[in-house]
């Protein structure tokens, strides 16, 4: 029986992991399960005789796809797949794809859940401030910007977005107000939340220039990726500005110093939160299992990012 791995570094919630392998199983194949794994060889091993893998946040790399001589798919539960090397993958003929906006709302909720964290000073008993009524920038207005932008309506926030490949009329269509780059969205905006993808352009270009544009009070919520933030940038405007807060899902490399010199206004999770609720897990989990199977039984690339 040909077998589809899940290897989940952060596992799936065992509901999600049920439904994986009804769906699998009834399609014929063999489920293995390798969860909270701590070696990259437990994952070079449980992948040598798979057809699919099916990854979160978990690294695969060309070792991995090599390891691996009778995979056909990888899919990434999940949105952003900058964990995998996709010029590896389809020189190794292996296609790979992610689940677009099947964890989006939980990753949303969670800015919420940050920002109302932050916003009332970390629940220490200090007077804070509401949200109602702040004027709120999503950069990229992708599936959890776009969600993030429904949630905020209900805490009577004004809504801009800026997003350089999606068209204004779209953004405006939802009822967001469209600015016409990142700076001015930093300049209009006193919280901005970060969903852009980690890519070559968006590297590191979250730092001083962008965030020093915030007015007084300013507010950065990062559930994207790590990778985009400039810390030492925005470790020294945060020096220079003591009225700016970060708040994230992605522990910063540099979490010593954000806690040291930033206390009582920097906050991350220690692990990425943002999309571990049972109903992403559910929803992305599934979504994966589907795909494996209309791929490997019809040849269905939907999806596909390499
Ligand atoms: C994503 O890209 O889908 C999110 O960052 C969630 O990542 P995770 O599956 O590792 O929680």
């Amino acid at each position: 029986m040909e077998k589809v791995l899940i290897a989940t570094e952060k596992p799936f919630s065992s509901v999600a992991v049920e439904g994986i392998r009804r769906v699998t199983e009834a399609a014929g194949y063999e489920l293995v399960l390798l969860e909270k794994y701590t070696d990259k060889a437990q994952l070079l091993a449980a992948v040598a005789d798979v057809v699919a893998l099916i990854v979160r946040s978990d690294k695969v790399d060309a070792e991995v796809l090599d390891a691996a001589p009778a995979l056909k798919i990888v899919v990434r539960a999940g949105a952003g797949y900058d964990n995998i090397d996709l010029a590896s993958a389809t020189t190794h003929d292996i296609v790979v794809m992610n689940t677009p906006g099947q964890n989006a709302n939980s990753v949303a909720e969670l800015v919420f859940g940050l920002l109302v964290y932050g916003v009332r000073g970390f629940f220490a008993g200090g007077a804070g401030r509401e949200l109602k009524g702040k004027k709120l920038g999503i950069l990229a207005f992708g599936n959890v910007g776009r969600n993030v932008a429904r949630i905020a309506k209900g805490f009577d926030m004004e809504v801009y977005a800026y997003d350089a490949f999606c068209p204004p009329s779209v953004i405006e269509g939802a009822g967001v107000n469209p600015v016409g780059s990142s700076e001015e969205l930093f300049a209009t905006c006193d919280i901005v939340s970060l969903h852009i993808p980690a890519t070559d352009e968006t590297r590191r270009s979250i730092g001083y220039g962008l965030v020093s544009r915030m007015p007084e009070g300013g507010v950065l919520v990062n559930t994207a990726r790590k990778e985009v933030i400039d810390e030492e940038g925005l470790l020294r405007l945060m020096e220079e500005r003591p009225d700016l807060t970060y708040l994230s899902d992605i522990r910063p490399d540099a979490a010593d110093m954000f806690a040291e010199k930033c206390a009582g206004r920097y906050f991350a999770t220690p692990k990425k939160m943002g999309a571990q609720t049972a109903e992403a897990n559910v929803n992305a989990g599934i979504a994966a299992a589907e795909q494996v199977v209309a791929f490997l039984q019809e040849g269905c690339t939907r999806y596909r990012v390499n």
